[in-house]
């Protein structure tokens, strides 16, 4: 069976929302599936508790070597293992992981300017192979490592990128964001339900997408060379995943925004 890979956004998480209760719905059903997080929030707040100032170029932010491990301890431990813990909680069974785990995801530096962001070369899937036969729903943490001037290190990678690589080399069924908004919006702020390829790509050309659509919608193209379909839904309403999954018609039911390839 094609596994799903579900993207969850870090803003998205509250009172609301019933994500983890959905991944444990589907997992009893016998889904496959892998689960990605972000985690800006928590890093942004980490990184204000040790008093490391952020500095940023282009509004991206940069990566340097104190909030490389703030990042790392953050993602990778604290964010990570909370999701595990509560999905385990509600009856799942799940185990956490970074990139750097079984060589999952190996990345290079694109833009030093940026500090330690890792741009993802090559994905190993396998250890999301031997968890799925198992019965585990992997929960993967975007941080990664590569070489950098010789030295092999941890690398910061944009959680959204980490989870279109992984889809597209696990050629998954589905790709699903869960985010804070309710799909892609056009110039007018109105909801998208579905684009091709070439139009996805106009969003970000067109300046219509930004700030955090953009790496989204540049994962969705890396997963389409495999997986059939992307999702870009709000995480925030209640059974989101569930009846996307199931494939709910009823419009209010299924709202968001659909990418595929043609
Ligand atoms: N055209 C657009 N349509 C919808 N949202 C857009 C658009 N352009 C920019 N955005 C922004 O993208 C944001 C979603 O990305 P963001 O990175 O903030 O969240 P996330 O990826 O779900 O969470 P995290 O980064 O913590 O994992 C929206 O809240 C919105 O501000
Ligand atoms: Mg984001």
């Amino acid at each position: 069976m094609k596994p799903i890979v579900v993207k969850i956004g870090g803003s998205t998480l509250g009172s609301h929302d019933t994500t983890l209760e959905d991944l444990v719905e589907l997992q009893k059903q016998g889904k496959s599936l892998v689960v990605v997080h972000g985690g800006a929030k928590v890093t942004t707040e980490w990184l204000a508790r040790l008093g490391i100032p952020t500095s940023f170029v282009n509004g991206l932010r940069v990566t340097d070597a104190e909030t490389l491990k703030v990042v790392t301890a953050a993602l990778g431990g604290l964010v990570n293992k909370e999701l595990v813990v509560a999905i385990q909680a509600l009856g799942g069974k799940a185990i956490g992981l970074s990139g750097c785990d079984g060589n999952l995801l190996w990345a290079s530096v694109k833009n030093p300017e940026l500090g330690y962001v890792g741009e993802i070369v090559a994905v190993d899937p396998t250890p999301l192979k031997l968890l799925l036969n198992a019965g585990y729903m992997p929960v993967v943490a975007p941080v990664s490592y590569g070489s950098v001037e010789g030295k092999v290190m941890l690398l910061n990678v944009n959680g959204d990128t980490a989870a279109g690589e992984i889809a597209a080399a696990l050629a998954a069924e589905k790709l699903i964001f869960l985010t804070d908004v309710d799909g892609i919006y056009d110039s007018s702020g109105r909801v998208v339900p579905k684009l091709n390829l070439a139009e996805a790509k106009d969003m970000i050309a067109s300046g219509v997408a930004s700030g955090g659509m953009i790496p989204k919608i540049e994962a969705s193209l890396r997963a389409l060379t495999t997986t059939k379909v992307v999702r870009i839904i709000d995480g925030r309403t209640p059974r989101a995943l569930l009846y996307d999954i199931a494939g709910r018609t009823k419009q209010s039911q299924l709202r968001g925004t659909t990418i595929v390839p043609e």
